[in-house]
């Protein structure tokens, strides 16, 4: 009921923003049929950038470290992972992606996940730790943190409690980050290709795992240029090159064949391969649904950035 209520009052939130914006004198329609088609709309956008852009849900969720880029084990959406990022993951200490369903989230405001995830303080107070891609949510329109809010509150409740994080060094190290004015973030128009997709890039943190890291964290002058090794009790493999450098990057790939190899590594047939330890951490399985002309906007964007020549060998002994 509670929930229904929360969902209820920003899906009038939103028609009332639209209202107010679009003109002054029609006069408003708030029959409950188009209050809850907008609800629906929103956690239809919800539901797809939480799992296909963003990908809250592929790290708050049970992995199958078994087949290849480890899917997630259906029922278990949203309850939290069985598994801590560690050292292989440069993570100084263990952390563990919590259950983010209405079974541990119920007593939290709207403003305290959207605290939570464009700035990265629980409700307690607490710095997140930063593996979890705060940083680029912060910049994402507030609408769309919206949607995603509402899709994670209309998640089936998992009852799963995952183990309370353990630091080798101080959280002050971290974050958070300061309180910035998301009502100034806006979603570039999808026919501008390039900055539309820089925004789906950037909301889908691809340079967190693709930036190479130096002696003193990820070197940005080299973004997208991968060639890190992530090496844990399941597999080892280095990101790939995903800049325009033609001869160790992708710049020799057309778009076609960019959205063909998200497709195919997400299809049904390759999900079902047990790669052994040649698996990969890229989650093919989450992105590989993104639409179509998603995945095409990051594919203009990925052209444009700086080329950088950096071989990669995907399976290091
Ligand atoms: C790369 C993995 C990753 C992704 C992607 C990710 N998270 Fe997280 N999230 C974590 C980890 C790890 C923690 C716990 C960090 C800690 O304990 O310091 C966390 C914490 C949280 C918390 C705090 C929960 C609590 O009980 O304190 C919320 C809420 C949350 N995430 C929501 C989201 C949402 C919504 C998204 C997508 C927009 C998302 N996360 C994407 C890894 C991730
Ligand atoms: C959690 C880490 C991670 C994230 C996040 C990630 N990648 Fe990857 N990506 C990898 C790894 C590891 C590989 C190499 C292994 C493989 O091909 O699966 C890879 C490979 C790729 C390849 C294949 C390149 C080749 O030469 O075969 C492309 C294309 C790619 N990533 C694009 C992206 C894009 C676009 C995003 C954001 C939407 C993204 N990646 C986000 C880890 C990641």
């Amino acid at each position: 009921m509670k929930k229904r209520l929360t969902l209820a009052v920003l899906a009038m939130m939103a028609m009332a923003a639209l209202y107010f914006s679009s003109c002054k004198e029609k006069k408003a329609e708030t029959t409950s049929t188009s209050s809850a088609d907008s609800l629906q709309k929103m956690v239809a956008r919800g539901e797809y950038l939480a799992n296909h852009v963003t990908v809250c849900i592929d790290c708050h969720s049970i992995r199958d470290t078994g087949h290849f880029s480890m899917p997630i084990v259906p029922g278990t959406e949203g309850g939290g992972a069985a598994f801590a990022f560690g050292k292989g993951e440069f993570v100084p200490g263990e952390v563990t992606p919590p259950n983010i369903t209405p079974a541990a989230l119920k007593d939290w405001s709207d403003e305290e996940l959207l605290r939570a995830i464009t700035r990265g303080i629980n409700k307690k107070g607490d710095t997140i730790f930063p593996i979890m891609p705060y940083h680029s949510y912060s910049k994402m329109d507030k609408s769309d943190i919206l949607a995603i809010v509402a899709y994670i509150r209309s998640l089936k409740p998992v009852e799963h409690t995952t183990p309370a994080r353990k630091l080798d060094v101080p959280m002050s190290m971290f974050g958070p980050l300061p309180d910035g004015n998301l009502d100034q973030n806006k979603m570039p128009d999808p026919a501008d290709k390039v900055a539309y997709g820089a925004y789906l890039t950037r909301s889908a943190a691809c340079a967190d795992c693709h930036t190479p890291m130096g002696p003193k964290g990820p070197d940005f002058s080299k973004v997208f240029s991968g060639g890190t090794v992530f090496d844990n009790p399941v597999f080892k493999v280095a990101v790939a090159n995903i800049t325009p450098d033609t001869a160790t990057g992708i710049g020799a790939w057309t778009e076609e064949m960019f959205v063909n190899k998200f497709k195919t590594n997400a299809s049904e047939a390759m999900l079902q391969t047990r790669p052994g330890r040649q698996n990969t951490f890229m989650p093919w399985s989450m992105y590989g649904n993104m639409k179509e002309d998603d995945l095409k906007a990051i594919y203009a964007f990925l052209r444009t950035v700086k080329p950088v020549t950096n071989k990669v060998e995907k399976f290091p002994k």
